[in-house]
């Protein structure tokens, strides 16, 4: 065989070993723990056939406790870019067959270079973590590494989608990086994100828990809100990436791509007429009304499970993407309390930093009243929900439904904190609180020595209903632009948005801003 054609076997043969990662037995001690490997889930990800690899060939430069006689190609992460619907996308994925994915000077590198890519290209980073943390022979260059992927993804935030899926181990510092981007996705059972592991919780407090119950995906995404996702599956996950990233533009310069839309824009919901029940304590299910004004009724919810008082997520109408956040009535009766507060200012700053338009959808008595409450800073958590509103320059549609009371109407996109358009239907009671506690501060006296108590108050609480749990008060000032036909929701908020399309409005200057944190 001629010389050049023996270089060109010599190149086949070291792009099989690199792609054959820890070898056999680990990949297929993955496979048996229910997990698919680096290349495969890239594999999933992307559009067949897109995938370009980088850096197939590093290797790791450790002398430390023998490891200097072990080494692979690729080094335990596999990275690189390919396309997702056409669109350009930056990928790395941890190889848990090489060292156990753990982060080595040369594979913090590799991620920094695809994230530095990213960046230049405008285009948005996935992340997949399925690793044993810092890689201990390689002492403070593992730490510095973790921190270089940090930097990075500070200065990414609010310019490029990032995205991490945990489909594996995640622990110590390394849960920062999955942290400090957009979304986060967790695969059921087989994925963990904690600080410290079961033992050193053991040691330091002496409590007793498993992986599991410290760091799996129901922790994170009903308790702590660290995950916005919890699937079933890898390829769940996955595909769920490629529907996220459908709804997002490429960077913050863009606009969402715009979908075709099948779904008439004039649709009449008749339900919607009644969907409001006749006693203001009944509740209602707030996913029935999202589910019959967005195109073909699809709704790509974030934080499901965490925070169920308020509704978040991704949905189109007529093909424009918009972020929706929505009061459940059903939970709580949709109070503001501080994980509801967390959950809907960080999704409104995200769709605000991607140009993604946001409709509100109101019926809110008000913020949780309690120790409980105050002692957790209710007061500083309200305040990030009112200032990621008040701070966004997306178009802003807003929609009261029903109750709108107190410090709650000004948090949820009022008018007042530049909402553009704010409709409200017939049964929205917009006032400083509902109708039985306004008439025990202003008739409490009254009451008390009355001849018929009960009496005075009812009377009292029709006259107060009367004056103010009506959307007219609001609109008598301009604070609401219309008084609308609920059935009719679906065409006013697209004719606002096709309107807002050409929204320009900035905000002063300034190095950054000082949020309530
Ligand atoms: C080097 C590691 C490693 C690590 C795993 N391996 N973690 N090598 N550094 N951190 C190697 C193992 O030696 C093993 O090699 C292979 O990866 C698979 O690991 P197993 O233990 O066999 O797998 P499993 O039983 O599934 O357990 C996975 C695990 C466990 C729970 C992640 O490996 C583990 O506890 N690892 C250490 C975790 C840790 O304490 N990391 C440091 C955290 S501190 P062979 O050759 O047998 O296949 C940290 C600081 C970051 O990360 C700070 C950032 C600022």
């Amino acid at each position: 065989m001629s010389k050049p054609l023996d270089k060109v076997r010599h190149l086949t043969e070291m792009r099989e070993k690199a792609r054959q990662g820890g070898g056999d037995k680990r990949i297929d001690a993955q496979h048996q723990k229910g997990k698919y490997t680096a290349r495969e889930r890239i594999a999933i990800l992307l559009d067949e056939g897109s995938f370009e690899e980088f850096d197939m060939f590093v290797q790791h430069r450790c002398t430390n406790f023998g490891i200097e006689k072990e080494s692979y190609l690729g080094d335990g992460v596999v990275t690189g870019y390919g396309t997702i619907d056409g669109r350009l996308v930056y990928v790395y994925a941890q190889d848990f067959t090489i060292f156990g994915g753990s982060l080595s000077e040369t594979l913090a590198l590799k991620i920094c270079k695809v994230m530095d890519q990213a960046m230049k290209m405008g285009a948005p980073v996935i992340g997949i973590n399925d690793s044993g943390g810092a890689r201990i022979q390689e002492g403070v260059n593992a730490l510095a590494g973790y921190a270089e992927i940090f930097q990075r993804n500070i200065l990414a935030s609010g310019v490029i989608p990032q995205i991490s899926g945990i489909f594996g181990p995640c622990a110590g510092g390394a849960v920062y990086s999955p942290a400090l981007t957009d979304f986060n996705i967790m695969t059921k059972g087989t994925s963990y994100m904690f600080l410290t592991g079961p033992k050193v919780v053991k040691a330091v407090t002496g409590e007793d828990v498993n992986q599991e119950q410290l760091g799996g995906a129901s922790v994170h995404s009903t308790k702590s809100g660290v995950a916005h996702f919890a699937v079933d599956t890898e390829e769940e996950g996955l595909q769920l990436i490629r529907r996220l990233l459908s709804f997002l533009p490429q960077n913050n310069l863009e606009e969402a791509p715009l979908a075709a839309c099948s779904d008439p824009v004039d649709r009449l919901e008749d339900a919607l007429n009644e969907i409001i029940p006749d006693s203001p304590n009944k509740p209602y299910d707030m996913y029935e009304v999202i589910g019959a004004i967005v195109d073909n009724g699809a709704f790509l919810e974030v934080h499901k499970d965490y925070a169920p008082n308020i509704i978040v997520g991704f949905a189109r109408f007529n093909g424009i993407s918009v972020g929706i956040v929505a009061n459940q009535p059903k939970h709580l009766a949709g109070v503001l309390d501080i994980k509801s507060s967390i959950k809907a200012a960080r999704f409104v700053r995200f769709c605000d930093a991607f140009n993604i338009p946001l409709v509100t959808l109101v019926d809110v008595p008000g913020f949780l009243p309690g120790t409980q409450q105050e002692y957790g800073a209710i007061i500083l958590n309200g305040a990030k929900l009112l200032y990621a509103y008040g701070e966004a320059t997306v178009p802003k549609v807003t929609v009261t439904l029903r109750k709108s009371y107190g410090g709650a109407y000004c948090v949820m996109s009022s008018k007042h904190l530049r909402g553009d358009i704010n409709y409200a239907w017939p049964t929205a009671e917009i006032a400083v609180m509902g109708a039985s506690g306004a008439i025990e501060v202003l008739y409490n006296k009254e009451i008390r020595e009355a001849a018929d108590p009960k009496g005075l108050a009812a009377e009292k609480e029709a006259e107060y209903t009367e004056a103010f749990a009506n959307p007219y008060n609001a609109a008598r000032f301009g604070y609401i632009d219309d008084v609308i036909e609920p059935r009719n929701t679906r065409f006013r908020i697209i004719r606002a948005l096709q309107q807002l399309s050409t929204k320009k409005l900035s905000n002063p200057a300034k190095k950054h801003d000082n949020l309530p944190l």
